[in-house]
């Protein structure tokens, strides 16, 4: 249990407002809050009415020296510690977090904008899901015997990689840090994570009650700028295994530099992911999913967004009409309101990236962009984020919209008629991050199953990432793969081979 007293409470809060300017200007490093070693600081803002919150920690090359170091000093103790032990200790993580499952969805929802009963909860919830599933899986960190030679016992050790560096994004940053996390530490390493600058809050908080368990210095949280804070992560000599969320522009910097150190590095970049719809598909079902896959109740703010729907003529209009008028119906509002459906785009900048593409294709001769949904009316809204969910037809394939990853509340539904032709449209973009087919006929959508370029292909349904299932995309969507018992074995260990002469 972590010394008293703490700028935070011990017992779980509601009051989101408090707990977020409680947490304000500190990282945690070796099992304690402690501020930034510059002093500086940076605004977390509310997205739904543009008000600062909080102040996080502005992070430098000396903080994460810091951190690396404790988190260095705690691994090799940590190493030593029985693989079902440091599960067990995992595992007991989750339950903390499920008694935190309120205040994190509260304050997750306040700093991101992303409504609290669609989105906010559910995420607190999934992040108690993965530290059970990781927590038991320590018994599984088994090696090998190699038969080589009967006079020499030959055989593999699994070993941890040392101080492991986790860098995230803002969209779903619990989940995403949970998914880090949580096999790094069953597999023995220890670990520093670098939050995204637009969401600090939520990920600190759950550092200092995992805290509350683990030893001190094996998960260590700061916050700060990408090339500031980021990159020295990166960098650092001690930092032996890099894991990055975000865009594709960055991974190939994370990458770059990993690189240089020669050291592992697991990527989850962008998406641009494709929805099939053929027209023998359970009609009512697929609609439902259309948005589903599209997560509007997260603003369309995912890598697995459904950004490009196909589909079959015949059926095109009337499901072009149904999406949109269901689209309709969903509720934008207050993030921390209960009846809320869609809260806000995280930041300015997204906001204006999100409404430069809306523009451009609003500005598309052909193009039809249809807003659904009404902004919400409340005053104290007025500052707030709010894009309403566009749905466009009549673009081209060479469209910027159709090429590139929008990360906000925007999809193209385009009519096809082959399904060869549309699986040359699916695979004719940079990415290759997940995909969807909606028919009754297995054999065809199994045989486009396993012709589309993408590392998750689901068939009547388009599930966000799952704990237990491999996730992770293939050309410029990432490299490796996070959520699952290879994973972890794969990405957050080696193998040592040891042997031993017998005569
Ligand atoms: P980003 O890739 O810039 O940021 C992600 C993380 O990387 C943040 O923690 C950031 O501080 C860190 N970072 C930035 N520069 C770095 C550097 N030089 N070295 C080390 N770390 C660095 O993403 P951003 O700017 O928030 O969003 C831009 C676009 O990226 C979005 O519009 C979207 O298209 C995409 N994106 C994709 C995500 C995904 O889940 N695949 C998540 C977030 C963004
Ligand atoms: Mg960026």
């Amino acid at each position: 249990m972590l010394d008293r007293p703490h700028p935070t409470p011990e017992a779980p809060t509601t009051d989101c407002f408090a707990l977020a300017r409680q947490l304000s200007g500190r990282h945690f490093i070796g099992g304690r809050y402690v501020a930034a070693r510059s002093g500086a600081s940076f605004p977390v803002v509310n997205p739904a009415t543009g008000e600062e919150v909080a102040r996080a920690a502005e992070g430098d090359a000396a903080d994460v020296d810091a951190a690396v170091g404790d988190a260095a000093r705690a691994q090799k103790e940590w190493a030593k510690v029985p693989a079902r032990k440091r599960g067990a200790l995992v595992h007991q993580c989750a339950a903390i977090v499920r008694e935190h499952v309120e205040e994190l969805a509260r304050l997750i929802a306040l700093e991101t904008g992303k409504a609290l009963r669609t989105e906010s909860r559910v995420e607190a919830n999934t992040v108690a899901d993965i530290l059970e599933f990781f927590g038991g899986l320590g018994g599984e960190l088994k090696g090998e015997t190699v038969p080589f030679d009967p006079k020499v016992l030959s055989v593999t050790v699994r070993e941890p990689l040392g101080v492991v560096g986790a860098i995230i994004p803002w969209n779903v940053p619990m989940l995403l840090m949970a998914l880090k996390i949580a096999p790094a530490l069953v597999a023995g390493n220890t670990v520093v994570v670098k939050s995204a600058e637009e969401a600090p809050l939520a990920v600190l908080r759950i550092c200092e009650l995992l805290n509350r368990v683990l030893p001190p210095g094996c998960f260590n949280m700061l916050s700060g700028f990408g090339p500031d804070c980021g990159a020295p992560l990166v960098e650092h000599p001690l930092v032996r295994k890099v894991t990055f969320t975000g865009s594709v522009e960055v991974g190939r910097i994370v990458a770059k530099a990993a690189g240089e150190k020669l050291i592992p590095v697991t990527l989850e970049l962008g998406g641009k992911s494709p929805m099939i719809v053929f027209a023998d598909c359970d009609f009512d079902k697929t609609v439902a999913g259309a948005l589903t896959s599209m997560r509007f109740t997260r603003q369309g703010q995912s890598c697995t967004a459904a950004s490009r729907i196909y589909v079959e003529r015949p059926i095109f209009d009337r499901f072009v009409e149904a999406m949109a008028a269901k689209v309709d119906a969903m509720r934008m509002g207050d993030p921390l309101d209960e009846a809320t459906d869609i809260g806000t785009i995280i930041s300015p900048e997204q906001f204006g990236k999100v409404r430069g593409f809306i523009d451009e294709g609003i500005a598309t001769a052909g193009a039809t962009g249809r807003a659904c949904s009404a902004l919400p009316a409340d005053p104290a809204l007025r500052k707030g984020l709010f894009i309403q969910p566009h749905i466009f037809t009549g673009l081209t394939g060479e469209s910027r919209l159709v090429q590139q990853e929008i990360f906000g509340p925007v999809t193209c539904i385009f009519p096809f008629d082959d399904a060869e032709a549309v699986l040359a449209e699916a695979n004719g973009t940079e990415y290759g991050l997940a995909a969807s087919l909606w028919t009754n006929n297995l054999k065809v959508g199994l045989d486009l199953a396993h012709r589309l370029e993408a590392g998750l292909v689901q068939i009547n349904q388009n599930l966000v990432v799952q704990a237990n299932l491999s996730y992770g995309g293939v050309k410029s969507s990432g490299l490796g793969k996070e959520a699952s018992l290879e994973a972890m074995l794969e990405h957050f260990t080696h193998k040592k081979t040891i042997m031993v002469r017998m005569d």
